[in-house]
């Protein structure tokens, strides 16, 4: 089964989380900037013209199709890099994915989805199609 975590997250976590989710294996991912609001519907700033409403705060997307197996240690690692405890630390979503295919070989689904030294691979303590390596 294969799902898919988009995490939303501060600015200033992407190196965090990036750096963690290299360390337990995950190498497919893909980010963008988004704008949004949660709970409290953005933040009142106080400039020189008097006090407004920011209604639309800037956060980065991290988006991951990974195996099921991989789900909650990514959750886990994700939630302890973006962590400040204050509000606006984001939210992580998690939903299926129906089918993957790799275009240069056709591969599809969970072979599509296993990397050289991914999670599964650390697990298992053996890195054998590492390519570094193996060669
Ligand atoms: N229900 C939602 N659907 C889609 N995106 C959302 C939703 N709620 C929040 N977001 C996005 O997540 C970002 C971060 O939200 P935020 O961390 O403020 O969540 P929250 O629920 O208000 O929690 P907190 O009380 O910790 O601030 C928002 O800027 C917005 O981009
Ligand atoms: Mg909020």
């Amino acid at each position: 089964m294969l799902k898919k975590i988009e995490a939303i997250i501060r600015e200033d976590k992407v190196n965090d989380v990036k750096e963690a989710l290299a360390e337990i294996g995950i190498v497919g991912l893909n980010m963008f900037e988004i704008r949004g609001h949660g709970r409290q519907g953005g933040i009142k700033l106080t400039g020189r013209s008097g006090t407004y409403q920011v209604d639309m705060l800037p956060k980065i997307q991290v988006n991951i199709v990974l195996s099921e197996r991989n789900l909650e240690e990514t959750i886990e690692v994700i939630l302890k890099a973006a962590y400040t405890g204050e509000p606006g630390d984001g939210l992580i979503f998690v939903s299926p994915i129906e089918k993957v295919i790799r275009v240069r070989t056709g591969e599809r689904s969970e072979k599509a989805m296993s990397y050289p030294g991914d999670i599964d691979d650390k697990k298992k303590g053996t890195r054998v199609d590492d390519p570094v390596q193996g060669s």
